[in-house]
């Protein structure tokens, strides 16, 4: 798994410019995400994204989302025209997009936190977002703020 992601992280065009591609978005539920209901939608990203080379990250709390996604350039944007027309959520509003020079969660197809889990509570660093919804005035402005937020699951591993 590792050997293959380091192929994956360092992949270029005959250009030689680097195709790794992420982004990052928040948006609302449109339904309720009952524990099932997010079970069924992790179960089938997971797979698909393992089979598009995506990895990522998708964070949940009281109703909102946020997630990033990283993977080849064609396979992201794919993926995220489909999730922009997904009608369990509406509001979506990326905060960051653009090439990345390395993969963040490269183990992780797309892994899962709901904020207010007693563990994510406890996890070194997220002290400072206890309070924060997974809003787009949160973050708009400040994208840094929500590169920060990923940092904490990426060190949790
Ligand atoms: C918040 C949210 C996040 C999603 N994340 C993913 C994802 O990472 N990977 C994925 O394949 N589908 C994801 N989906 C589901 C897609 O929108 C879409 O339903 C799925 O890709 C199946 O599309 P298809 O039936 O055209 O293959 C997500 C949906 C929502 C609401």
């Amino acid at each position: 798994m590792a050997r293959n992601e380091a192929n994956i992280g360092t992949m270029v065009t005959t250009k030689g410019s680097t195709v790794l591609h992420s982004v990052l978005y928040v948006s609302t539920a449109q339904v309720l995400f009952t524990a099932p209901r997010m079970e069924e939608l992790l179960t089938k990203s997971r797979a698909s994204n393992a089979r598009q080379q995506i990895t990522g990250l998708l964070l949940y709390r009281d109703g909102a989302f946020m997630q990033f996604l990283e993977g080849p350039e064609g396979a992201v944007e794919r993926l995220f025209r489909k999730i922009k027309a997904d009608e369990r959520h509406f509001a979506i509003v990326t905060i960051s997009e653009g090439a990345i020079p390395q993969r963040r969660f490269p183990d992780s197809p797309m892994g899962f936190h709901n904020l207010r889990d007693h563990a994510v509570r406890a996890l070194p660093g997220f002290a400072e977002f206890a309070e924060t919804s997974l809003s787009m005035s949160e973050f708009c402005d400040e994208p840094g703020r929500a590169m920060q937020l990923l940092g904490v699951f990426e060190r949790g591993r």
